[in-house]
């Protein structure tokens, strides 16, 4: 922690800085972001401190709640370009004057939704809407590197309209005296009467974020996003995480697989080369023994970001293929290779098939 002094010694900037530490709490190192974090930055900082400090993952600590709350707080800031832009210049009391309306959460996550404690567990006898389930094509490049998305969604929500109509519908015994000592008893549906709705569709952004190391087929929950139901609660609307087919490479887990193709001669006498990764760094790859066709190489730490643990990666599995030359050699090639490869005739025959 730098002292006021030396803060004071650094010019204005840092002095601004100092004051506003004073004036109310950092956003910045809440989130753990620098000052110049852009919104992509914020988001991913959030949405990674938001699991970690999320109370119902935090039972046993009495803080818990403050902490993410601090936490929503610094969020709904920094990630409003206006609302940062007072808190830079101003500090947390200048966003005191204006008002500090909305909850970050319901527009980052739907209504909370990711996958944390069963909110809806107590009220099992609301009537729900349906789930809806939508499939969201994802590249490898962006399951490597981590991405969000816009998904701009057109909800059915319900307003208010002229009229009543029929709802809380159940059914109830109904009894008739139809003469002296003799009655009959029906079911009979009972409603009660509702003032009127109509949906209307609303426009929505629906914001993913695709975190690095994603498995296909993993979902995406937004909570209460799904079809709505007049009489309860909506259902949810959930993102189904589609990886799509890559041309360089094939993923099994955390590991990445690739082929390639080397000339015979490259085979013979090695080569040198970069296989271009997801996000475009380049992996070396050199060979100065002979190169077999399928020979495998492992290149640890260069496969996909564990879901878990980015900082853990699988490895990448290289597999060689040879393609020879086409033609025919002259009798004078043929014993120049003849003698440059010094290998003795042989032609075994066996069962490669065994054991499969
Ligand atoms: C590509 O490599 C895989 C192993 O990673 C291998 O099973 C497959 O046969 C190779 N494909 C070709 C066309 O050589």
């Amino acid at each position: 922690m730098a002292s006021p002094v030396t803060c004071l010694c650094f010019g204005a900037n840092l002095f601004l800085l100092f004051l506003q530490v004073l004036a109310g709490r950092d956003f910045y190192s809440i989130l753990g972001v620098s000052r110049s974090a852009d919104i992509y930055q914020i988001k991913r900082a959030y949405r990674k401190l938001a699991k970690e400090l999320h109370p119902d993952k935090n039972k046993d600590d009495p803080e818990a709640q403050e902490r993410f709350s601090t936490l929503g707080a610094a969020y709904e800031v920094l990630s409003d370009e206006e609302k940062r832009k007072i808190y830079d210049q101003h500090g947390e009391e200048g966003l005191k004057q204006g008002d500090m309306r909305g909850d970050p959460f319901s527009s980052f996550f739907g209504d909370f939704g990711f996958g944390f404690g069963n909110v809806r567990e107590q009220d099992k006898e609301i009537p729900r809407g349906g789930d809806v389930i939508l499939d969201l094509d994802v590249t490898l490049e962006e399951l490597y590197n981590g991405n969000f998305v816009e998904v701009l969604r057109y909800k059915p929500v319900a307003k208010p309209a002229k009229g009543k109509r029929k709802c809380n519908c159940r059914m109830e015994m109904v009894t008739q005296q139809l003469g002296p000592g003799r009655f009959s008893m029906t079911q009979q549906q009972v409603c009660d009467e509702c003032p009127n709705i109509k949906f209307v569709p609303e426009e929505k952004l629906l914001e993913i974020e695709i975190e690095p190391g994603m498995r296909d087929g993993q979902e995406y929950p937004f909570v209460a996003e799904g079809e709505p139901h007049s009489d309860g609660e909506p259902g949810d609307l959930r993102f189904r995480i589609r990886q799509v087919k890559h041309a360089r490479f094939e993923r099994r887990g955390d590991d990445l697989y690739t082929n390639v193709t080397v000339s015979l001669a490259d085979a013979l006498t090695g080569f040198e080369m970069d296989i271009k990764h997801l996000d475009g760094h380049k992996v070396r790859v050199v060979r100065d023994k002979i190169t077999w066709p399928g020979a495998r190489m492992r290149k640890p730490n260069e496969g996909m970001p564990n879901y878990e643990n980015n900082n853990v990666k699988g490895s990448l599995f290289i597999t060689f293929d040879i393609e020879f030359p086409k033609g025919v050699f002259t009798d004078e090639e043929k014993k120049g290779i003849k003698s440059i490869l010094k290998q003795d005739s042989k032609q075994a025959v066996y069962n490669g098939l065994q054991g499969f």
